[in-house]
């Protein structure tokens, strides 16, 4: 497996003033990155976290269709933000166009990847990072805030990984060497269970297990598929968890800024981690933890069917040192 170092990052060379109304475009930054000639999809990237995603595979020499449908952080729809990203990476010498689609509909996705490879020829990376947050303890959760997590995230991570597979699949059969990658997007909340997350922590698991399971799928067709759970300054952590704190004044390394998301997913896109497939990796500040998903870690058999007093004469061996209650949330500092 590859080392953990990262590529040099051009992300500090965008600008970030706004051209609005712009679409695409084309320009010199990033020509020589390690994403050039590279086309990419990023969902949800009109702000937060996507938005500093597709500024990074941009200033990589990557061309980002920017998705987002322009959704309030409880799922109503409010204006895209997508055009000002486009327009912030065209002011960079980026390439980008804008794209609106529920990436949790297939129309939409299918629309989306459609898009990527009508306006600029193929489609290569695939970051799946739109969500919305409805947090309800369980004897509170309303059907509707169950079914808007689940769809967006858990849906919407399928749907566009779906026909990107689908273009990558043609195009391997055609003999191409195809490259593909898919970072998706879970959550520490998934990993470990947040508290009044039900539906927030079963979509981002059940993310984390389909990025296992598509690893799997798209392996014979040289696709990559990998998972993120970052932690960040977003407008959906600031409602959870405070505001982390303004950045610091003194201009010193900002740990909750979005942008220290960006370079961790232009690795992953690029040729460096060509090797790394099926993995999980928390990304805080300037952290990177790569994870581990279940594992045995206790066992007891015997030769014939278990009876109730049999496994409680000899639950203390399965565990052994383990605890038998809930598990530690893990989230390291
Ligand atoms: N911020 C954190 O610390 C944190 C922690 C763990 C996981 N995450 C995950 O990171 C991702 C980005 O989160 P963020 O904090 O930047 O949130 P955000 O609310 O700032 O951005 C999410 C974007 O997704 C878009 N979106 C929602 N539904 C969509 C749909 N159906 N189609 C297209 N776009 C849609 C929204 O319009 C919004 O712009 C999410 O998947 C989130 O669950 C964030």
């Amino acid at each position: 497996m590859d080392s953990l170092s990262l590529p040099q990052t051009n992300v500090g060379r965008l600008g970030c003033g706004l051209r609005m109304g712009a679409t695409e475009a084309t320009g010199a930054t990033g020509a020589t990155g390690v994403l050039a000639g590279r086309v990419a999809v990023v969902t949800g990237a009109g702000r937060g976290i996507g938005r500093a995603e597709a500024l990074a595979l941009a200033a990589e020499g990557a061309t980002v269709v920017v998705n987002d449908l322009g959704t309030a952080l409880d799922g109503a729809r409010e204006r895209s933000a997508a055009e000002d990203v486009v327009a912030e990476i065209i002011d960079g010498e980026g390439k980008a166009s804008a794209n609106h689609d529920d990436v949790a509909s297939w129309d939409g996705a299918a629309h989306l990847v459609d898009q990527a490879v009508d306006e600029h020829g193929r489609l290569d990376i695939v970051v799946n990072n739109a969500g919305v947050l409805r947090d309800q303890m369980c004897f509170n959760m309303d059907e509707e805030s169950w079914d808007a997590v689940i769809r967006v995230h858990l849906k919407g991570h399928m749907a566009v990984s779906r026909f990107a597979a689908s273009h990558w699949r043609d195009r391997a059969k055609a003999g191409e060497d195809v490259g593909g990658r898919i970072i998706n997007t879970v959550s520490e909340a998934g990993l470990y269970g947040g508290t009044g997350q039900a539906n927030y922590a079963a979509a981002k698991a059940g993310i984390a297990g389909m990025t296992v399971a598509l690893a799997r799928e798209l392996k014979k067709y040289g696709v990559t598929v990998n998972a993120i759970a970052p932690r960040a300054r977003t407008r959906m952590t600031e409602t959870v968890l405070g505001d982390f704190g303004a950045p610091p004044a003194d201009g010193s390394f900002d740990e909750w800024s979005p942008d220290n998301i960006g370079p961790v997913v232009a690795w992953l896109a690029s040729e460096h981690a060509a090797k790394v497939s099926g993995q999980v990796f928390v990304v805080i500040g300037g952290r990177i933890h790569l994870m581990s998903g279940w594992d045995m870690v206790g066992e007891i058999e015997q030769g014939e069917r278990w009876t109730v007093d049999a496994i409680a004469a000899r639950s203390g061996e399965l565990f052994g040192d383990r605890r038998t209650g809930i598990p530690t949330m893990g989230f390291g500092r």
